[in-house]
This record gives C-alpha cells, sequence and structure tokens, in this order.
C-alpha cells in the first residue's frame, strides 16, 4: 500500500483541485442530481443542465411532484434517459419512504432506482460528509496505473481487486470524506488523464508501478471497441392544416423512452401503412443528420408532408412546436429547428 496516501491525496487536492464546482457543498440532493449528470457526460455539459434543474426542482419534493414529462424536458440534450426516468422514481420513493430525507446509509441508497455502489459512496461523501467509498472511471483509471491492474476492468475479479483498494486507500473517520472523494475524481481528471496524463504533477509519481514500468499509456487496457452498426430511420414531420407538428410519445423502455418524436420508421412507406396515410411518398425530403447511441448510430433523414389531420390514424397529438414545453430528443429537435417550421 502507498503511505499516507490519503493525507497526501488531501494536501494535493487543497492546492490543486477543484472547489469551485456549483454541486459542491449542496447537500445530499445536488450530490445526487450531479453524480446521476455526470455519469455519462462531462462536467462542462452538465453545469448549465445541472443549474437549470435545481433551479426548477430545487428539493427532492419539488422533484417527486412534478410530471415525468416536465423532468424529461429538463433532460433533452443530456442523452440516456433511463438516468431522468430513474431519478423521478427515485425521488417519489424518497418522499413516500423516508419522509423526503435521502437515506444516509449504503444499503438504503443502492436500492433506489440509479443508483449504484459508487453513485450512492458519493452521495455519503460529496452530500452528507460521511465515509463513503467510490470507484467511477477516473478511480478504476487511477488505480489501475498506480498498482498496475491488468486485464478487463469490469470483469468480477478486476472489480473485486478494484473496491478492495478503493476502500482501504479511504479514511476511516468521515472527517476528510469531501475532500478524499472529490480528490480522487480530480486526479484522475486533471492528472491522470486517459491521454497525456501529467505524471511530472502528480503527487504518487515515486508510487505508480505503471510509472515505474514505463506502461502508464498501457492502463487501463482499452476496452475492445465493438463495431456500431449504422441504421438508417425516417422521421416524417406530419404537418396539418392548422401549422401543427404531430408528435408520438415513445414507449417507456427503450431508446429515448417517454420522449415525444415525430413517427419514426424505417422507410416512409413503413410509416404510411401503420398510420394510414394514403399519400406518404409525397413527403419531401428536408435534410439528415447522424447520431451515435452508445451501441450504435442512425443517420435520421427529416421528410415532411402536410395533410388534413383526417388523413391519417390519429394515434398521437398536434402540437405547435414553437410552444411544445416537453421533452424532445436533442437530435430530433435540430432536425426540425433546421428547417423554417417555426
Ligand atoms: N464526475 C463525477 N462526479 C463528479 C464530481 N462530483 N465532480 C466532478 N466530476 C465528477
Amino acid at each position: 500500500m502507498i503511505d499516507h496516501f490519503a493525507q497526501r491525496l488531501a494536501a494535493w487536492q487543497t492546492l490543486h483541485g477543484r472547489h469551485d464546482l456549483p454541486w459542491q457543498h449542496k447537500g445530499a440532493y445536488a450530490t445526487w442530481i450531479s453524480e446521476i449528470m455526470l455519469q455519462q457526460t462531462q462536467v462542462q455539459v452538465v453545469i448549465p443542465y445541472f443549474q437549470k434543474f435545481m433551479q426548477d426542482f430545487p428539493t427532492v419534493n419539488d422533484l417527486a411532484k412534478s410530471s415525468l414529462d416536465s423532468v424529461l424536458s429538463h433532460w433533452a440534450g443530456l442523452g440516456y434517459y433511463s438516468r431522468a426516468r430513474n431519478l423521478h422514481k427515485a425521488a417519489n420513493i424518497v418522499v413516500n419512504q423516508y419522509n423526503g430525507d435521502i437515506p444516509k446509509d449504503l444499503n438504503s441508497l443502492i436500492q433506489l432506482p440509479g443508483i449504484g455502489r459508487s453513485t450512492a459512496g458519493a452521495i455519503l461523501s460529496l452530500g452528507f460528509g460521511i465515509r463513503g467509498v467510490i470507484q467511477d472511471g477516473n478511480v478504476r483509471r487511477v488505480l489501475s496505473r498506480l498498482f498496475c491492474i491488468d486485464g478487463d476492468l469490469s470483469k468480477a475479479d478486476a472489480q473485486k481487486t478494484l473496491w478492495k483498494l478503493a476502500d482501504e486507500l479511504t479514511p476511516q473517520s468521515g472527517n476528510d470524506a469531501r475532500t478524499h472523494t472529490q480528490a480522487m475524481m480530480d486526479l484522475g481528471s486533471l492528472i491522470c488523464r486517459r491521454n497525456s496524463p501529467a505524471c511530472p504533477r502528480c503527487p504518487f509519481s515515486d508510487d505508480c508501478l505503471a510509472l515505474q514500468r514505463g506502461e502508464v499509456s498501457q492502463f487501463p487496457k482499452p476496452k475492445r471497441v465493438k463495431q456500431r452498426p449504422d441504421e438508417t430511420w425516417v422521421v416524417l414531420q406530419v404537418i396539418n392544416e392548422h401549422n401543427e407538428t404531430l408528435l408520438m410519445q415513445r414507449p417507456m423502455s427503450g431508446i429515448w423512452g417517454g420522449l415525444f418524436t415525430p413517427p419514426i420508421g424505417s422507410s416512409l412507406s413503413e410509416i404510411g401503412k401503420r398510420l394510414e396515410i394514403r399519400d406518404v411518398l409525397d413527403a419531401n425530403y428536408q435534410g439528415e443528420l447522424t447520431h451515435a447511441f452508445s451501441h450504435f448510430k442512425v443517420r435520421l433523414e427529416h421528410y415532411r408532408l402536410k395533410i388534413h389531420s383526417n388523413d391519417i390514424l390519429s394515434l398521437g397529438e398536434w402540437h405547435l412546436l414553437s410552444v411544445f414545453q416537453k421533452g424532445v430528443p436533442a437530435p430530433i429537435q435540430k432536425l426540425l429547428l433546421n428547417k423554417d417550421v417555426l
């Protein structure tokens, strides 16, 4: 084990870590919201979303009593919408089962939808200032280099090693809990970066096994990149006699769950059959864009069709886009806004 790891890390954090992030020292609720947003999204992207979210849902009670649609609309652009659905569900559990008080123990926290062991550790330490152990991507990278942990870090044996190390390196007393967790994150994102790590500035450069072996760039071992198949989705913007656009709510499970989009299908004729639009092939091509999900890429082709609302199966809702408030996936918004509909 590295001598005086926590003390040296804390000293480094005090001088060189991040102290002005908007969710710092704002309590458990702010920590929870920020941690969920930061799971798949970078700090600079998250900041404005976090601020707007906290302004509109300042407490767990406000979040629980708001509609899922309004939570999803705050999430539009962040992606991975199951995070927002889980937050909303978990907020209701906190209100109903815990009287609105976010639980202060690991076991209760990890029962809540969307909260895993590392997020729970962050809420305990950063939010409540009590002992909590984290192991996010930054921490995994730091530990894999410091101790030359090889192989696929998501596998059970590596996970066990990493959690054990993270636990041993976390101070027992809760006094330094906030600093320690923030420091682990900061070391990973400011110094022990995936590309071009700043080893000469690292407080553990004399201790790092990977550095001693000249193998920093080989840790963590890169995950095998999966082939991302390409798909084409046709997005048919149907506009009625009042200049309103047909929007349909997507099923709660799956891509863009619960958000609103125009009809999407594999081709114009497929959508035409489904919605019983006779003249679907009269739709005009408007443009396209490519959007990458985590496992695949889609080409979104935008078509527009003017129609009378009687000439289509009424499976959705008609809305003026300029005043529509609910969540629309960001790439669809971009596609629709690109042209002069609004
Ligand atoms: N990434 C995940 N959690 C974070 C936090 N609290 N601060 C900065 N980056 C983070």
